[in-house]
């Protein structure tokens, strides 16, 4: 690959050439053959990019000095280098090439770090709110495979923020709430109630969150709420639903929004009958359907 630098004298080219030369050389005896394409692809490119952009000393320093940071803050509970993929739009790329869109299966987007594990499970109709705050939503709708059969038994976990835009993760309390595990019936249908997705702030009191400042983004997520499906011989759908109209679906942090995800929740006022006759006490809710493709494994 060769840079596309503004013009370099020809005795300069030829010194940046050698180095990359005898740099992708030095994995030539590489055992494993995928390492070995990946490291040269990584030489290749990034050398592309010092040979283009040129950095001075300094400024390769403030790019260390950043990774340093990244390095520092990250910990078990929180990953800056998951953060700084996701903001690049590294994350969804990986996805996306691991995804191909095919057959009508619902698309993926990230998985965000507020996964947990072994939610609760609740039965159809049940609420996952657990009075965390917000406009309750009833949502419901299909899992099928991609010749429109059901997938009875697919096992659900779906989470959200709250309408403070915060996880139940991010509680002082240990409380769990936004965030449970259901599973379709025998017609492959599900229904739940949780609560009108509001947007809320990827972490920005870190170096990616400087970044972001810096260069003028936004730290916000487009309004959605998290889906993994997982059922027996198909593959295993990490996605979400994101709202019809969200002022941030075009400048989402994490670019995880795809317009096949993007759903109509449908406004109720207070005093609309609810689902299962729930009692909401004179509070306005909302509806929305997600009807989920799986391809098969
Ligand atoms: C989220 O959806 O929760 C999320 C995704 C990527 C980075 C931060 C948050
Ligand atoms: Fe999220």
């Amino acid at each position: 690959m060769t840079a596309t630098t503004p013009a370099v004298p020809d005795q300069q080219r030829q010194v940046e050439d050698e180095l990359v030369r005898r740099v992708l050389a030095s994995f030539d005896d590489t055992p494993d053959p995928r390492l070995k394409e990946v490291m040269r692809a990584l030489v290749r490119y990034l050398h592309a990019f010092i040979r283009e952009v040129r950095p001075t000393e300094a400024e390769w320093q403030r790019a260390v000095d950043f990774l340093t940071a990244a390095g520092h803050l990250t910990t078990d509970r929180r990953q800056e280098f998951v953060l700084l993929s996701d903001v690049l739009g590294a994350s969804m790329q990986t996805i996306n090439v691991n995804h191909e869109a095919a057959d009508g299966a619902t698309e993926a987007t990230v998985l965000g770090p507020f996964f947990v594990a072994d939610s609760p499970e609740i039965p159809r109709g049940g609420d996952m709110a657990a009075g965390a705050p917000g406009e309750p939503c009833w949502i419901e709708g299909t899992v099928t495979d991609t010749a429109g059969d059901p997938v009875p038994g697919a096992r659900l976990d779906v989470w959200e923020a709250d309408a403070d835009g915060l996880y139940d993760v991010q509680y002082d309390d240990g409380k769990l709430a936004c965030r449970a595990r259901l599973h379709t019936g025998d017609d492959g249908g599900y229904a739940f109630w949780g609560l009108t997705p509001t947007p809320y702030p990827v972490p920005h009191d870190g170096p990616v969150g400087a970044l972001l400042r810096t260069t003028g983004r936004s730290p916000l997520r487009a309004s959605h709420l998290h889906f993994m499906a997982t059922a027996p011989g198909m593959r295993t759908l990490v996605t979400h639903i994101f709202v019809a109209g969200d002022g941030a679906l075009d400048s989402d942090a994490v670019f995880g929004v795809k317009e096949s995800l993007v759903r109509p929740f449908e406004r109720q006022p207070a005093g609309t009958p609810a689902p299962g006759g729930r009692d909401l006490s004179g509070r306005s809710w909302s509806r929305v359907r997600f009807d989920i493709v799986l391809r098969r494994q």
